[in-house]
């Protein structure tokens, strides 16, 4: 595979409505799902915090949730939630 470049790997129909699907393609373990606006997400299958398949976790507020410890994926592949640090003020808005 050569990085930065297009590859066909998967019809989009063939991506759920609900929920987070891993895939292999090209040596690459990827996680797919579907935003609120029906954009199609793609990252790594690989937690950048301990590893564990991204695919497994679920979907909370449009991010991919890691089932390990929770870290939260937007579609660019951003962690945008560590629950360890969330404040509690945070939580409860
Ligand atoms: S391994 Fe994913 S949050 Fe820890």
């Amino acid at each position: 595979m050569i990085r930065n470049q297009w590859y066909a790997i998967l019809s989009s129909k063939e991506i759920p409505m609900k929920g987070i699907m891993g895939v292999t393609r090209l040596g690459e373990k990827l996680a797919f799902w579907r935003t609120k606006n029906n954009e199609i997400a793609c990252i790594f299958d690989n937690c950048c915090h301990r590893g564990a398949s991204i695919s497994s976790g679920k979907i909370v507020n449009d991010h991919a949730q890691c089932p390990f410890h929770g870290f939260e994926y937007n579609k660019d592949g951003k962690v945008d939630v560590i629950p360890a640090n969330v404040r509690i003020k945070d939580v409860s808005d």
